[in-house]
């Protein structure tokens, strides 16, 4: 059977996978620097000489050149979006532009002591306070804090900001929040840690959220509502305006999730749309790098209700244009991460938006959305779409078309990735069983999406020609199929000498 990819695809060509995998090796004295003994000797040890090691460590012995091509070898495994597509639906990972890097980079920002006083980092405080500013603008709220490190950070801060007001206002028997079936898990994780019980609430024939079926549910014990707009099925949240009012009216607060800013920035804003609080991920739509537990951040928008109630300490700016922290924040609720935030990510974030400018910005929710609605109406003569409503900046399919063949979203995911693909979000929205969630983004050209396209209908193909194929995939990657549900119960995180010895 032949299980290459046909010849027009990425493939995972180009890859040197030799084993066994040059880490084992070792050749008794071999070594990659140059530095002797002697190069110590005389140096004082000012009392450390009981810390000295009385055995050499045990690591391999490889020279300089060996040492060098495992590295790079390693590298080149990897994927990421400087290789190619990666359509993780929900996830936005959009091509991050290399100027910001540049301008993240220059001394004065990269050398900025968090420690250092307001007086001397005039420039660094102004820039968040020019961004917060341009985040409000973007997304229609009053005020904006940077602190949160990432979306889930985001959605705890903002809840903590309602139970603060809620409290004020004598409601605090407020305790549980609806959120949608199709919420990402971070919503109801946020909302158990900040004391409160997650009820769920279900989708919509449509694939929203209806206004009755919120009104139906609110009562005073209701603290508050997380909507994702658009939600994790890619569909606008159509009666939001009005489902704002039902809860406002009933004493309760709005959240949005705003992951899915990519798709409104430009076009709408949630703050006009009665949200009292929203979380940015600069991490996906605003072009900051993310994944592989790198630093995220996540901002979060308040509107008025909120505003005294927003973490310290607070950039503010005095009559002589001077800037400065304000601590004196009595109905705040604290800080909530180290320092004021991850700078490194302002920086980027800052410089997406200043290049792009308002219309960029628009342009680029409008592609995003282009380029999914393209990738959904290729796929759709094959693949069977989860939701028939409109696509907003993600599609998602499911795997029922390929049930006479037994394969499964799985299969096709692992087959991606002899394609040369990383696969889309999978078994996600959980409302969506077999989902495969694609997120092309704007930063994908024509060219791409249709090989990303060819590849899917080619899997498919595959699936009612020889199921084996998918069944065993990958095939041509460094590491095989992995049993993932062992891999998280039992996560080996480090090279384990003993282990691989054996
Ligand atoms: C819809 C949605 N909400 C919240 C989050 C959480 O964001 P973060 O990963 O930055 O904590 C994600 C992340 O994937 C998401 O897709």
């Amino acid at each position: 059977m032949d299980i290459t990819p046909p010849k027009k695809f990425p493939g995972r060509r180009g890859l040197v996978m030799r084993e066994p995998v040059i880490f084992e090796r070792s050749t008794p004295g071999r070594q990659g620097f140059s530095l002797g003994r002697d190069e110590f000797d005389g140096v004082p040890l000012n009392g450390l000489d009981s810390h000295l090691r009385e055995d050499a460590p045990v690591l391999p012995e490889v020279s300089e050149p060996e040492a060098i091509r495992h590295f790079l070898r390693l590298s080149q495994w990897n994927y990421s979006i400087d290789t190619g597509i990666y359509p993780l639906g929900s996830c936005t990972m959009k091509f991050n532009p290399r100027i910001n890097e540049e301008v993240a980079r220059l001394p004065g920002w990269f050398f900025s002591h968090p420690l250092a006083p307001p007086e001397v980092m005039q420039g660094a405080l102004e820039l968040m306070w020019n961004l917060e500013r341009y985040l409000a603008e973007i997304s229609g709220f009053e005020a904006v804090t940077l602190q949160p490190a990432a979306g889930a950070h985001g959605e705890l801060t903002a809840l903590m900001m309602i139970r603060a007001c809620l409290r004020e206002r004598g409601q605090g028997q407020r305790k549980r929040v609806l959120i949608p079936d199709s919420a990402h898990g971070t919503n109801p994780a946020s909302c158990t840690l900040n004391g409160y019980e997650a009820v769920e609430l279900k989708t919509g024939p449509e694939g929203y959220v209806t206004a009755a079926a919120v009104a139906a549910a609110m009562d005073d014990t209701i603290a508050a509502i997380m909507m994702t707009n658009p939600n994790t099925l890619g569909v606008f949240e159509r009666e939001i305006a009005e489902i704002s009012r039902i809860v406002h009216e009933r004493g309760g607060l709005v959240y949005c999730d705003g992951a899915n800013m990519n798709s409104l920035m430009g076009m709408a804003r949630p703050g006009d749309m009665g949200v009292d609080a929203m979380h940015f991920n600069l991490h996906k739509t605003f072009s900051t790098p993310h994944g592989g537990g790198g630093p995220g951040s996540g901002p979060v928008g308040v509107s008025h209700t909120l505003v005294p109630y927003l973490p310290g300490p607070r950039i503010e700016k005095d009559s002589s244009g001077r800037f400065l922290l304000n601590t004196d924040l009595p109905r705040s609720i604290g800080r909530v991460k180290a320092f004021l935030g991850q700078f490194g990510m302002f920086v980027r974030a800052y410089a997406y938006i200043r290049e792009l400018g308002p219309d960029g910005l628009k342009l680029a929710t409008q592609m995003a959305v282009l380029n999914a609605n393209y990738v959904r109406a290729k796929l759709r003569p094959v693949w069977n779409l989860a939701w028939e409503a409109p696509s907003m900046h993600e599609a998602v399919f499911n795997d029922t078309h390929l049930k006479p063949t037994g394969c499964t979203t799985m299969d096709v995911a692992k087959r991606l990735i002899d394609y040369g693909f990383h696969p889309p979000t999978v078994y996600f929205p959980l409302i969506a069983p077999g989902a495969l969630m694609i997120e092309p983004t704007e930063t994908e050209s024509k060219e791409t999406l249709d090989l990303f396209v060819d590849a899917m209908n080619s899997i498919s193909k595959e699936a009612f020609e020889s199921p084996q194929l998918l069944k065993n995939a990958p095939h041509q990657s460094p590491v095989r199929r992995l049993d993932e549900a062992r891999a998280a119960r039992n996560p080996i995180l480090t090279w384990q000498m003993e282990k691989a010895a054996r």
